[in-house]
């Protein structure tokens, strides 16, 4: 088990909703589901209710973590906190009510600074200066501080060396860099924080997050992506005139939606950067499809993304969420395929020809809808299964799908984690990604509409292609790298004791794992023949003897076991 797991780390606004949620639709998604799993939208719900109730201190003056609690509970009673570290001790206190942050922050003082040239925006993040200089150096941060960033390699390979199966190396690989309680928490008051910079020009707007942070698939250290909705203000909440006279807002029109986008953004760009603080290095990129501006929060140590406009991003995220809440095995699968991808440098965190992990996470799901019984439905399959208040049409766009976790009917397919894993390698080894495009809403291949090395239906937007960016190295580099683990991971099947490999049936495995080596085997010999002859020039070459010592290289270096030794020695 180490030296596979080994081996895969190793190497290596305004939007137009139609028709849109209605209240009842609110409603219906604020409540907890039957079986106690909540939607996104409930849980959303309550973590930014929460976050508004919560302020973040940096905690720079040495001073007893009990004498520090007792100083904020003068203001109300503390319902949770936490520390961390980040370039310095940092406290998360989430208040019981609302009016304890009122009343803290009206106790809270402008620092004194020797030239005037100090910004007079007052935020929930706040520093505590040496209320008791005399006091020992018992600093909150020794044991209670909790860390905010992924663990290292080593440790994650320590964790992972003492288990025994495949299956518990999968579960620790996603415990240990799955977001942590405090870290979710972290993100959605960073939000909070920046609503209230937002607010100065949109007092009804929210801004909520989305993408891994929120989908269940987030590592620690990943990007904060972030939606202002101003719905609240435009779109949905929208009242139907009256007969009689009424009243209406005056508003300033834009030149198209994107260009009121645009300019939304740039200006709480710069509001953010000029006035908000923690928040550095602010890019505006909003000739990108999805304009966004990009900027550090310093105290979080979070990369932020604020996009608006951006609800159809919102509804995959939610489709995502759903997934991973129906079958605790898409998590863990989505999370181990979004490591070795990275490992594999197959992912990258700079933009590029690279397979994105939103993508990446498409092709898993798509893969899980694919076994013999589906492990996870189709999104069509999710839409016939929505109700009345599930309805949503986001620019054109059906986005429709059931919301009712104990709605959705599951199939009983019993695979492991582990036969997953090694199932997903095959699947990708072999796919015909030159004819056809992948396809959740269907759950089924589809001929490619278009010419582009991996074609992967956006399920919602579904005349675009998520992976457009990919280029054919990228994606044979993919191909070849499943292959390749693959056929390690059933080599390390074969060398495991019968009693671990219970779940493989012996007799499909070997037939299938002697045509699967035979196909491989045959396609790198003529894969690197045509390399070398490429390279080198057909003509000359052919008759020197050297060129078949070369091959002969070329083959010791090209074929696994070969290549194990090689690394080895
Ligand atoms: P990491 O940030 O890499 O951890 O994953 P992520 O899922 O957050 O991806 P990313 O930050 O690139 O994008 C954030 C969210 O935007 C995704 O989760 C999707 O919901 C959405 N998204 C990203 N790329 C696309 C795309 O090409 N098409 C669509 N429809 N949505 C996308
Ligand atoms: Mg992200």
């Amino acid at each position: 088990c180490l030296r596979r797991v080994d081996t895969f780390l190793h190497r290596g606004i305004g939007t137009k909703v139609v028709a849109a949620q209605t209240e009842a639709a609110v409603k219906h998604d604020s409540v907890e589901k039957n079986d106690g799993r909540k939607s996104l939208y409930a849980v959303q719900a309550e973590r930014q209710e929460q976050a508004e109730r919560s302020v973040l201190i940096s905690c720079y003056s040495r001073i007893k973590h009990n004498m520090f609690l007792k100083y904020l509970s003068r203001h109300g009673d503390i319902k949770k906190h936490f520390f961390y570290e980040n370039n310095g001790v940092y406290a998360v206190v989430e208040f019981a009510r609302q009016e304890s942050v009122a009343s803290l922050l009206e106790g809270a003082s402008i620092p004194r600074v020797s030239q005037e040239s100090v910004v007079p925006f007052k935020s929930r993040l706040l520093s505590l200066r040496n209320l008791d200089s005399g006091e020992s150096s018992n600093r909150p941060s020794s044991q209670r501080a909790q860390p905010q960033t992924a663990p290292t390699i080593n440790d994650v390979m320590q964790r992972l060396s003492k288990q025994e199966s495949i299956d518990q190396q999968i579960t620790q690989l996603t415990e240990a860099y799955q977001l942590t309680e405090e870290n979710i928490s972290l993100r959605y008051l960073v939000c909070s924080l920046l609503k209230d910079v937002a607010a100065g020009y949109f007092p009804e707007c929210t801004i909520k997050p989305f993408g891994s942070s929120v989908n269940g698939f987030g590592k620690l250290g990943c990007d904060l992506d972030m939606f202002l909705d101003l719905d609240g203000i435009s779109g949905q909440n929208m009242k139907m005139p009256t007969p009689g006279l009424c009243l209406e807002y005056q508003l300033k029109m834009g030149n198209s939606e994107r260009a009121t986008t645009q300019n939304i953004l740039s200006v709480i760009g710069e509001c953010v950067e000029h006035f908000a603080p923690g928040c550095v290095g602010l890019h505006k990129i909003l000739n990108a499809r999805c304009p966004l501006v990009r900027f550090a929060h310093q105290p979080s140590g979070f990369q932020c993304d604020l996009t608006a406009n951006n609800r159809v991003a919102m509804k995959s995220t939610e489709l995502l969420y759903l997934y991973g809440e129906l079958d605790p095995r898409v998590r863990l699968l989505v999370f181990t395929v979004r490591c070795w991808a990275r490992t594999h440098g197959v992912t990258s965190s700079i933009p590029g020809a690279w397979i994105t992990n939103f993508s990446l996470t498409v092709m898993v799901l798509f893969f899980l809808q694919k076994r013999s019984p589906p492990i996870i439905p189709t999104l069509d399959e999710l839409r016939d299964l929505a109700g009345p208040a599930d309805k949503s049409v986001i620019e054109g766009n059906d986005c429709t799908f059931v919301s009712d976790f104990g709605n959705i009917p599951l199939h009983g397919n019993t695979a492991t984690p582990g036969q997953l894993l090694r199932e997903f390698f095959d699947f990708y080894a072999s796919f015909p990604f030159n004819k056809m495009s992948i396809c959740i809403r269907k759950g089924t291949e589809q001929n490619k509409p278009e010419v582009a090395p991996l074609h992967i239906q956006n399920p919602f937007e579904t005349s675009l292609n998520v992976s457009k960016n990919v280029n054919a190295a990228q994606l044979q580099r993919f191909t070849a790298l499943c292959q390749e683990s693959a056929w390690l991971s059933c080599q390390s099947q074969t060398m495991m004791p019968k009693s671990k490999r219970k779940m493989i049936e012996s007799d499909e495995f070997t037939s299938r794992n002697i045509s699967r080596t035979f196909w491989g085997v045959s396609c790198g010999l003529i894969w690197i023949l045509f390399e070398h002859f490429i390279r080198e020039g057909w003509q000359e070459k052919f008759q020197e003897r050297s060129v078949w010592s070369n091959i002969c290289g070329h083959l010791l270096a090209h074929i696994h076991p070969f290549r194990k030794l090689i690394r080895i020695s």
